[in-house]
Parts: C-alpha cells; structure tokens; sequence
C-alpha cells in the first residue's frame, strides 16, 4: 500500500522550514519554503525518487490497478524520471532487454532498462523512434507532459490539453489491446471529442486525482482502461 507521506524529519529534515529573506524574490521564496516543506518531496528523497510524482503514480495504480502486468510501457514527458523508475522496475526492464521507452526535450540523466529519448513529442518523428526503442508493443502509455509556462494562465492550459489529446491519440495507435493509457490534464479541461474518441476505444475512462496532487493545483489525470484494441478493416477496404 501507497503510505501517506511522513509528517516528521525522516530525512533529517523537519518541517515548517522558513527560507530566509534575502536575494530571492517573494514568489522564488514561497515556492522554495513549499518544495522544501513538502512531506512528498521528503519522502521521495528517502525512497530514492527522483521527483514527489513518483507518488501520483503510485496513487492511482493502487486504486486501478494499471501497473500490474505491464511489459513494456512507454512515459511521456519523463524528466526527471520518477514515472519511468517505476516503469523500469515493473517491467522487470534491463538495459539488455529493454521495455520502457521516455521522452522528454529535456535533458535526463540514464537510468538502467529505460531507453531515453531527448525530443519533442511533438516532433513527427517521435512516434516512430519511440516505437523502435521500445521494443515492441506497450500495454501501457503513461504521459505526466506540462508545457513550459509562458505566464498566460489559458495559454498554458490549452497547450498542455493540446499535450494530452496527441498523447491519447498516439496511445490508439500503438497500445495492445487490454492495455491502459494514463495523461495529465486540467479540472474541466478534457475536450467532449477526445473524451468520446476515449470512450469508443477504452472500456473504462475516468479522471482521477491522487492525494499527493496538490489540491490548489487544477492538474487532474485522465485514466482510460482496457483498449479494446484496434479495429480490423474489412479486407476490401483494406486493400483499397
Ligand atoms: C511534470 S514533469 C514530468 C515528471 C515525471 N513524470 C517524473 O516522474 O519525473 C513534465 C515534463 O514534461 C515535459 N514536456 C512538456 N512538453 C513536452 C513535449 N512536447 N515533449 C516532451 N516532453 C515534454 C517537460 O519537459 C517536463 O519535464
């Protein structure tokens, strides 16, 4: 079971911590005396993650069950890398039998059975090259992409929904069928269309926020269970 984070100083440090006034403008410091005072951010230190999402992942596979199973399993929008920790150990992943592909245009250290892609998933070739690193069919796509604030709050919005929408259409094309597909997205923000595209192709869509979500945040996930898999075209058509 996913504990809840620890309240005290594990980590040798305690809580509450004030950042001292100085060089740092007021909105560096709040953020700064958040990170640092957070209980999940602590907790992934201790637990050797590399990032306080590690447990949002944690979270909603304890109640849905979507890690359990999975071989090869593809993370978008991966650095640092706590997802794709996860996903190379699930997986049983090695860098002799590689089953976990990431991506991210950021730079990412290595991590042993995680084939790293530094690219724009945006870019027309990323479909592609993530299929070849992973080796095969992924019964799972995990997406966890923001886009770069820019400062304008809807602008933002609308490209991390763009984000999630090319995400889901890319997990269609290449999910085996029972397979799931996990993306960030925003309260409110899923489109009727790609919700509907959800529906048609997955048993199962729901949006989910896990505790370690923070509850100012309007970050949700959009969970779509069970890919019914893609639809063989009637030989004429297919010839055509
Ligand atoms: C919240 S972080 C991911 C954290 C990660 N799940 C983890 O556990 O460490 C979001 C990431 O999405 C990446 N990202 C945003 N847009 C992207 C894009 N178009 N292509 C690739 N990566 C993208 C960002 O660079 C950032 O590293």
């Amino acid at each position: 079971m996913t504990k809840p984070p620890i309240g005290g100083n594990r980590t040798g440090r305690k809580l509450g911590q004030k950042v001292k006034k100085g060089k740092l403008k007021a909105s560096s410091r709040r953020w700064l005396e958040r990170h640092i005072n957070d209980p999940y951010v602590q907790r992934a230190k201790l637990e050797g993650y590399r990032a306080r999402a590690a447990f949002k992942l944690l979270e909603i596979d304890e109640k849905h069950q979507i890690l359990k199973g999975a071989r090869r399993i593809i993370d978008l929008g991966a650095a640092p890398g706590s997802w794709s920790q996860i996903a190379a150990k699930v997986t049983n992943s090695s860098d002799e039998d590689v089953r976990v592909a990431a991506i991210d245009f950021l730079e990412m250290a290595p991590l042993p059975g995680v084939k790293i892609l530094q690219l724009d998933f945006l870019d027309p070739e990323a479909p592609a090259r993530l299929m070849e690193a992973v080796g095969g069919t992924p019964d799972l796509v995990i997406s966890d992409m923001a886009a770069p604030t820019t400062g304008h709050q809807k602008t933002d919005h609308l490209r991390t929904m763009h984000l999630c929408e090319v995400a889901a259409y890319f997990a269609v094309e290449v999910l085996a069928e029972g397979g799931h597909f996990l993306a960030k997205t925003f309260q409110g923000g899923t489109e009727r269309e790609l919700l509907t595209m959800l529906k048609q192709n997955f048993r199962q869509v729901l949006h989910v926020k896990p505790a370690s979500s923070r509850a100012e945040s309007v970050e949700m996930f959009l969970l779509a269970k069970g890919f019914k898999g893609r639809k063989q075209m009637p030989e004429t058509e297919a010839e055509a």
